[in-house]
């Protein structure tokens, strides 16, 4: 059985290799839009390892290009890949995610627009008016937490892919 399979397997390729070296292509590969992202659902995503402060994290996304900011993680499902996807960087990586509550205390928002999925730990947000960041946490499972200015974590950015 299994020899019938390693053999169907060897004919079926076979054939699909001599298909594709048939003709005449003259093609070249789209430009890589980040050699080290991973694309999930539409959006790029890129870790950058160097610890910075909140804003400095921002503005790396920003100078990346105008429509990537720090990621926006907006449902359990996103939760779940950022956290797979980071756990490939170490067990222990805690960045910077683009949640904030700086413009109006309590008012978690993703750049303009209000957060309705939150994964808080337990007892956060516990920081009110003097904590309006927030990082995801590897060591505890992906949950989020709200911590005070001068700390420097790594960072995550995403990028939305556009109508292809
Ligand atoms: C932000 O980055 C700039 C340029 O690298 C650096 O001079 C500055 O000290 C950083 N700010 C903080 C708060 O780390
Ligand atoms: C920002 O991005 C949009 C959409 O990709 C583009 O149309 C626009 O020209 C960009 N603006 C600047 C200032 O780069
Ligand atoms: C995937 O992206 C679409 C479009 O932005 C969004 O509506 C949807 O909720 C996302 N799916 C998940 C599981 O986050
Ligand atoms: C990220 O940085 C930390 C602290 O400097 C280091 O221990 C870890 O190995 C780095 N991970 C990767 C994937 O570079
Ligand atoms: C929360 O922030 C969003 C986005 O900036 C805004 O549209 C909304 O009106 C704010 N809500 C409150 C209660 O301040």
């Amino acid at each position: 059985m299994v020899l019938l399979s390693v053999i169907v397997y060897l004919v079926l390729n076979g054939i699909a290799t001599t298909t594709k070296i048939k003709g005449n292509f003259h093609c070249t590969k789209p430009p890589k839009e980040c050699t080290d992202c991973v694309e999930w659902n539409g959006s790029l995503y890129n870790f950058i390892n160097t610890t910075q402060s909140y804003e400095n994290s921002s503005m790396i996304c920003q100078h990346k290009s105008n429509d990537t900011h720090l990621v926006y993680i907006e449902s359990k499902e996103e939760n779940e890949f950022v956290t797979r996807m980071l756990a490939t960087f170490g067990s222990r990586v805690t960045p910077w995610i683009g949640l904030s509550d700086g413009k109006s205390e309590g008012n978690w928002t993703w750049g303009n627009h209000r957060a309705e999925y939150f994964n808080w730990d337990h007892g956060e947000p516990n920081g009110e008016r003097g904590e309006n960041n927030v990082i995801i946490n590897l060591v505890h499972d992906g949950k989020w937490y709200d911590v005070p200015p001068g700390w420097h974590c790594p960072t995550v950015c995403e990028k939305k892919l556009h109508a292809r």
